[in-house]
């Protein structure tokens, strides 16, 4: 049932900011102000290395996580595309843990990357959202998010779940390896129990975003730009836009624009920059003026900071609250979802179901 919403995808996106709570609930104390103590299969304190594997949504939510595990915990992540890692006879270290991120648990590259940990007897976890599905009944221990069932093929709810799920479980790696404090826990996991607020204050942004979106149908390419945890999500806004409105979108790493994807800057290619006001916020800064340079438009999602600072012509902004660097990945999600959402339906799409595509991808 969609309710009032036009589509699934619309709903699942408005949905966020309570199921981004009741996932968190599920393994933080907020009250308490600590990480819940979480059965694993493998001790955080002994592990060297992480080996994260997924496809889609969920490989971006793994590559943003590889930034907090190694971060917070101190933490080693080798982050893989699962029908790569497959194939790739890498030799896994004997102090490892594997972890698998589905929203179905029935990805069929996923769950041959499992098996293949499992052969060479490493200890498996498995971020899902069914928890009935062969990746959880095959994993050592699930960490589940509880999105409730996800029916657009674009994954949104899904996405900001396994994202709460996994910076939650980087912090409890941090405390069991003694690299935070228990204050330190105490500021983190209340940065955490603040996501759903922002994410709701996000949501406030539609008629912006949906004024932005009319322009985007236009266009035939756009590129997106993050550093940190926001490349990983530019790469997400590119794979939304593509998935559902069927715009040729790229997503980069900021500090690449210079080796490559610069050439094709001019006025008819929109680039959508993610960047919170951070420490590294004046590199992404240098980046937008080489983009204004060559008479690119830009789209800026940040802050009040961001945007104070950023004075660059061609500049359409869209000016989030000011949070926490933790939590930025999961509240900047929501803006992003949205511009591939209206886009499509301008674009007069079929949002939910967009052509040739699977919601459960169970063959190679
Ligand atoms: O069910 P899974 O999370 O294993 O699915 C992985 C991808 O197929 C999935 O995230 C896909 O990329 C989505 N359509 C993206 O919106």
């Amino acid at each position: 049932d969609k309710g009032n919403h036009r589509h699934f995808m619309e709903k699942e996106i408005h949905e966020q900011p309570e199921v981004i709570g009741h996932t968190l609930a599920h393994y933080l104390d907020f009250v308490g102000g600590k990480t819940k103590d979480i059965a694993l299969p493998f001790d955080f304190a002994k592990l060297d290395r992480l080996y994260i594997s997924a496809c889609g949504t969920a490989y971006l939510a793994g590559s943003i996580a590889k930034y907090w595990f190694e971060r917070y915990a101190r933490l080693a992540v080798d982050i893989d595309i699962a029908s790569e890692f497959r194939y790739r006879e890498m030799p896994l270290s004997p102090n490892s843990a594997a972890l698998f991120i589905s929203q179905s648990g029935e990805t069929a590259d996923t769950l041959a990357s499992l098996r293949y940990c499992r052969s060479a007897g490493v200890p498996i976890a498995a971020v899902v959202n069914v928890q009935e599905s062969t990746i959880a009944r095959e994993s050592d221990a699930i960490f589940p998010t509880l999105a409730g069932p996800e029916i657009g093929v674009a994954s949104t709810k899904a996405f900001t779940c396994q994202l709460s799920v996994l910076a939650s479980l980087a912090i409890r790696a941090a405390v069991e390896r003694g690299f935070v404090s228990p204050e330190r826990e105490r500021e983190l996991v209340r940065e955490l129990s603040e996501t759903p607020r922002f994410a709701s204050a996000a949501l406030k942004l539609d008629r912006q975003i949906e004024k932005l979106a009319r322009e985007l149908a236009q266009v035939k390419h756009v590129l997106y730009l993050g550093r940190d945890t926001s490349f990983p999500l530019a790469m997400e806004g590119a794979l939304k836009l593509k998935e559902i409105s069927y715009i040729h979108a790229e997503g980069y790493a900021a500090g690449e624009l210079k080796h490559g994807p610069i050439a094709l800057i001019d006025e008819s290619m929109p680039v959508i920059v993610i960047a919170p006001h951070d420490r590294i916020f004046d590199k992404t800064v240098s980046n937008m003026q080489e983009v204004a340079a060559r008479g690119g438009k830009i789209i800026l999602i940040t802050d009040t900071e961001g945007a104070r600072r950023a004075t660059i012509d061609a500049l359409e902004t869209i000016i989030l609250p000011t949070v926490p660097e933790l939590i930025a990945p999961i509240v900047y999600a929501v803006p992003i979802q949205m511009l591939a959402y209206f886009t499509a339906v301008f674009m007069g799409t079929d949002v939910d179901q967009p052509r040739n595509l699977a919601k459960s991808v169970t063959v190679e």
